[in-house]
């Protein structure tokens, strides 16, 4: 099947999953109630439990394609590891730990242009294969004989970058994302801009994963953001451990009507525009959300949930892309758009995320109970138990999936 006839069918599939319950006013509902342990939000053996068999063993989406150029980096860090990515003059892209062998200070910081890497405490220099190309006062010094950043695996799909925090691979692409990036793929992710960015700190980062997983807290949180008439409501597909979520009556502003989904029912399949079919939002796992918005054009929110140094600290780094080059139009509104959401996310998401993390150290609060409704979250920490659970060998073959949503938990 052609990559296009795959997204299509899948893509329908969804919609048209959304179309009935739209329909109905109905939605895939989970099959219980559950419970979940709130001690996984604070407790910092689990937290460790879940940097190394979680963060460093599953590869994480960390870099759009759009940003990284030739001859470009990005330094980050992730889960307590400093990464840097970066893309060699020959349009490879390479991912190493930003560790200086020599004494470990950090080689690069945050993003630029470079071919080879100097070290900001004695000078060595690397190049971009990660070879140590000279260092000073070698005769001094001594000889090292062969010294090299230590690569980590990367691979590029849909657009987006992925990285595994280990020299190891355990997950390849194929068993990720399971044929979801031939999805992805209609966004076209590697020609957008980047308009704006900001780091956001919050308490533990699945505490403000959450808050990405349901709709229902949107009427009542975001009342004077969103507004009290915003759906609550959240139609689920799941594809593996990624999710996507769709309000069955979109009331975002700004769309186009070749665009409004909800009127696709009216015209054959065939006709479904592809990019229409791939509103609201979509969960890569474990730590990204994709939210796509329509206010100065096409609009995209990445947010990536990073973990901080301890259970209670995370960072939300919010990225806003347009699709079409910004002129200054769109670009004003494109900056709004994303500074509400930074509002939305930072006066109303995190700060309720740090009362239940206070909740939860005072030991009054023994578990969560997670609605029907709420299929989302409950799929989403389904799934990290059972990875922190599985051994190495048999990681790839538990993410690995049949390709297609699946509509229950
Ligand atoms: S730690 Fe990098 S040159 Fe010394
Ligand atoms: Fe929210």
């Amino acid at each position: 099947m052609s990559e296009h006839a795959f997204a299509r069918l899948h893509l329908e599939d969804f919609v048209a999953h959304l179309l009935r319950h739209t329909a109905d006013g109905s939605i895939n509902r989970a099959p219980s109630v559950e419970r979940l342990s709130a001690a996984r939000y604070r407790d910092p053996a689990h937290f460790q439990t879940e940097l190394e068999r979680l963060f460093k063993r599953v590869p994480l989406m960390l870099v759009a394609d759009c940003e990284l150029g030739r001859n470009q980096f990005k330094a980050m860090e992730v889960a307590g590891v400093p990464v840097l990515v970066l893309r060699g003059g020959d349009g490879a892209v390479r991912a190493y730990l930003n560790i200086c062998p020599h004494r470990g200070a950090l080689l690069a910081e945050g993003q630029g242009t470079r071919t080879r890497f100097t070290c900001p405490y004695h000078g060595w220099t690397f190049l971009q294969d990660g070879q140590l190309a000279a260092y000073p006062l070698q005769s001094e010094f001594g000889e090292v004989g062969d010294v090299r950043l230590v690569a980590l695996p990367v691979f590029e799909r849909a657009g987006m970058i992925w990285v595994t925090l280990n020299p190891k691979q355990l997950v390849g692409p194929d068993a990720l994302l399971s044929g979801l990036d031939r999805l992805l793929d209609v966004f076209d992710l590697g020609s957008w801009h980047l308009i704006s960015r900001r780091e956001l700190p919050g308490p533990n980062w699945k505490l403000c994963f959450d808050a990405h997983l349901d709709f229902y807290h949107l009427p009542v949180l975001h009342k004077n953001s969103f507004g009290t008439r915003t759906s609550p409501k959240a139609v689920y597909g799941y594809w593996g451990p990624h999710q996507r979520l769709v309000q069955p009556k979109d009331s975002k502003e700004g769309v186009p009507e070749a665009h409004n989904v909800f009127r696709l029912g009216l015209k054959a399949r065939e006709q479904w525009p592809l990019d229409a079919m791939m509103l609201g939002e979509w969960i890569l796992f474990p730590n990204v959300s994709i939210n796509i918005f329509y206010k100065g054009g096409l609009g995209m929110l990445i947010s990536q949930v990073l973990p901080g140094r301890q259970a209670g600290e995370s960072v939300t780094v919010q990225s806003y892309y347009l699709r079409e080059p910004p002129d200054d139009a769109s670009l004003s509104h494109a900056q709004q758009q994303s500074q509400f959401l930074a509002g939305v996310v930072s006066e109303e998401d995190l700060p309720t995320s740090d009362g239940q993390q206070m909740a939860i150290a005072s030991g009054y609060l023994d578990e969560f109970i997670l609605g029907r409704n709420e299929g989302g979250v409950q799929a989403f920490h389904g799934w990290l138990d059972r990875i922190v659970e599985t051994d190495d060998d048999d990681l790839e073959a538990l993410l690995s999936t049949r390709p297609g949503w699946r509509y229950t938990p």
